[in-house]
């Protein structure tokens, strides 16, 4: 061990890897002795180093600043400020949105503040220590196709294992591991629009927006605005928090499926998708589309990121902008009797609702409906039965209780009006888990009646669970895409999410990946296996099924002929490894 300590400062001296570049940071010496890295020899990390122009980092946790005495530092002021700061983690290589992902969760190897309260110094004070975790010691600033290529070629070469870090908005810790080295595509931010853009070897038109790898809801969205389209990306939103500015628009929501609140007639982000650009574990740079390497096309579509190879760019859809019509109702105080009868509402009149283009979002004391189908007469009629229950909250003087009826000429408009200013919820420890809810569930007043019954369960144990009404349910698609399915004929997908402190012990931690299991066990009772790849319960049961439904068996077979030496894994991914060392971490 100690030998493998020498070797590195020897060998990354004179490599010139220094603290003044700006991604650049001291080598982590905490996690050396029996790891793979012993693999790779001194010649293969200098022809990594030179293959990538010097693109390679060691990394550092998100709150190194903070320990050994740094408290009070200025560089762990702005941590402290900034723990909460989306843009701030996901500028860092070492910075995840949800934090456990950042430790390892078996070993409580970690370097956490406390989320609820940033400027707390215990968790910084002896004998808490700042330990790497679960980010990959290593890392390359991906800027083209031939770095990923020469990654390839060192994974394959020193078996040292890899892993794709975008953003690092995984739920299920997709985008880091331990022992590692990591891909960073989040400096490809390249964006172009095409009013007639040709898929390489196609011949039909269509207008299309060209995206790096690295770009994010919260830079295509004005782009989108500036060049007068409408694009279908992240929108988790509620008056008062939660955006999904950071997700990439390119990364794993794409190639998981992608959903929004404009999904259910425009599609999915798989459905939206012309072309990408790829490099395959044999470190050849594809174009894959409707016309060439249809099979990755397909995987590509809804088979999920981190395992067919490392997309570099992807070329989406661009439509006319929309005019939305939108509803709010909303009060401040949680309430059970007030959820039950909202949400009543709304699972009695989804059937319609989903056929008349509204997406939205709902929580126990707020929904927000938009749709981009009707003109602001048809939606008042439609949507009387929410608005009318909205007005009487007033009336009642419930406290709070706000009811909007609202236009807006745009997506973006929108989107600034709502998601603005706010940051996603982040910064915390959390199991999430989820269900779609298939149309059978809202089409008699029996199954309604279930439905209601097993939300208003849930909810009793996860007061954060929400209906995403993001499913592509007017929207066919094309039959070319990997998403499960089940997508198409489903109206809600619910989230829900129990959180855990910089300090929780394991036991602690299972309790709460244990409880987020339960809640959403009423739902998963009355429901096909289905749930969204991306914002799934990290131990989903029959995950293959849940995640893909038929297509697994397809996609296993495309992962086998490009992946063949498995140089991508992640958790619960197609193909994947479950004994893996990559999953040590993991609980
Ligand atoms: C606050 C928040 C809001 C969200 N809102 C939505 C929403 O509205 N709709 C929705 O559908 N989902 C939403 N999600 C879920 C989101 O789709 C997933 O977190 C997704 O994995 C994010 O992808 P990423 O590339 O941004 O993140 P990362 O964590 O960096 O990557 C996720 C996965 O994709 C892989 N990957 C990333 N980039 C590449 C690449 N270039 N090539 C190959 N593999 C790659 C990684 O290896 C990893 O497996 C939200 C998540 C959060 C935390
Ligand atoms: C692969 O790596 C080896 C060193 O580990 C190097 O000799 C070879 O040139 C590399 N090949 C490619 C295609 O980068
Ligand atoms: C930080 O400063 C405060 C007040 O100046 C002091 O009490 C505390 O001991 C310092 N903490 C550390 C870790 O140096
Ligand atoms: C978050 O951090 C970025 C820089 O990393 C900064 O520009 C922004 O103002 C911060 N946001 C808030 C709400 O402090
Ligand atoms: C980004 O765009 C610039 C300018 O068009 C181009 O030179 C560069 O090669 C592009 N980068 C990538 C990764 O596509
Ligand atoms: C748009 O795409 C078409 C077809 O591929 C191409 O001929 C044209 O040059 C592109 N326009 C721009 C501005 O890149
Ligand atoms: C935006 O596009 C729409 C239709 O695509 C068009 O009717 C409208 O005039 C355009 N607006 C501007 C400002 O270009
Ligand atoms: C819930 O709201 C109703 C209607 O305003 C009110 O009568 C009731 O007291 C509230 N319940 C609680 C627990 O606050
Ligand atoms: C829709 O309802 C709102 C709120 O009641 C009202 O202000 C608006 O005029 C109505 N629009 C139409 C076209 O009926
Ligand atoms: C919803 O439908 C159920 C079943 O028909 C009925 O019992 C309930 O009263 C309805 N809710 C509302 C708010 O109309
Ligand atoms: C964890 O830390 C918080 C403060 O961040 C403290 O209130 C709590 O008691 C600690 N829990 C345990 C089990 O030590």
């Amino acid at each position: 061990m100690l030998l493998f300590i020498a070797f590195l400062h020897l060998f990354l001296l004179p490599l010139g890897i220094q603290t003044s570049l700006v991604y650049a940071h001291d080598v982590p010496l905490e996690r050396r002795g029996t790891s793979p890295f012993d693999t790779a020899t001194q010649a293969q990390w200098q022809a990594l180093y030179d293959a990538v122009e010097g693109r390679l980092y060691g990394a550092t946790p998100f709150a190194q600043a903070c320990f050994n005495g740094g408290f009070n530092s200025s560089a762990c002021q702005n941590i402290q400020t900034n723990y909460l700061n989306e843009t701030t983690r996901f500028d860092s290589f070492g910075g995840y949105i949800n934090t456990q992902w950042e430790t390892c969760q078996t070993t409580g190897q970690r370097c956490l503040l406390d989320y609820i309260n940033p400027s707390n110094p215990t968790p910084a004070l002896p004998p808490n220590q700042c330990s790497l975790g679960s980010v990959p010691n290593y890392y390359v600033d991906v800027r083209k196709a031939e770095d990923v290529a020469a990654a390839f070629n060192f994974s394959k070469e020193s078996k040292v294992p890899l892993v794709i870090k975008n953003t690092g908005h995984d739920y299920k810790g997709r985008s880091s591991a331990p022992r590692t080295l990591g891909l960073w595509t989040h400096n490809l931010k390249n964006m172009t629009y095409n009013s007639s853009f040709v898929p390489e070897g196609c011949t039909t038109a269509s207008p299309g927006v060209t995206m790096g790898a690295g770009v994010q809801w919260g830079e295509a969205y004005p782009f989108a605005e500036a060049n007068n389209i409408t694009m279908v990306g992240a929108s988790h939103s509620s008056l008062r928090k939660g955006s999904d500015k950071g997700v990439g628009t390119v990364g794993g929501w794409l190639m998981g499926g992608g959903h929004g609140a404009l999904t259910n007639t425009m599609g999915m982000g798989a459905d939206r998708v012309l072309q990408f650009k790829v490099v395959t574990p044999d470190g050849q740079l594809r174009t894959a589309n409707a016309c060439q390497n249809q099979d990755l096309f397909y995987a590509l579509r809804g088979g999920g990121g981190g395992t067919f190879g490392v997309v570099l760019e992807a070329t989406s859809l661009a439509s006319p902008p929309v005019t939305l019509q939108v509803v709010v109702v909303q009060w401040t105080n949680p309430n059970a009797t007030l959820t039950a009868a909202l949400w009543s509402i709304l699972v009695n009149n989804s059937l319609v609702w989903s056929t008349q283009g509204y997406g939205g979002f709902v929580q126990g004391e707020s929904a927000i409906y938009l749709t981009p189908t009707l003109n602001q007469a048809q939606s008042n009629a439609t949507m009387k039965p929410l608005v009318d229950f909205g007005l009487q909250l007033v009336e009642e003087g419930v406290e709070g209780a706000t009811v909007l009826v609202l236009q807006f000429p745009s997506w973006g408009t929108f989107y600034d009006a709502f998601a603005g200013d706010h940051s996603a919820d982040l910064g915390t420890s959390l199991a999430l888990a989820s269900r779609l809810i298939p149309k059978s569930n809202f089409e008699t007043p029996a199954s309604q009646s279930d439905l209601l019954a097993a939300l208003l369960k849930a909810h009793s144990l996860s007061p954060g669970l929400r209906f995403l009404i993001s499913p592509p349910t007017s929207y066919p698609g094309d039959g070319t895409t990997s998403v499960n399915d089940a997508w198409r004929d489903s109206i809600y997908h619910i989230t829900l999410v129990s959180l855990w402190n910089w300090n929780a012990t394991v036991d602690e931690k299972r309790a709460q990946y244990a409880l987020s299991s339960e809640a959403i066990q009423p739902l998963r009772d009355i429901t096909p296996d289905a749930a969204y790849v991306n914002e799934a319960d990290v131990y989903e049961p029959n995950h293959e099924v849940a995640f893909w439904g038929t297509h697994y068996p397809e996609l296993l077979k495309i992962k086998q002929k490009y992946d063949p030496d498995h140089l991508l894994d992640c958790w619960h991914c197609v193909g994947w490894n479950p004994n893996s060392p990559l999953f040590s971490c993991y609980l």
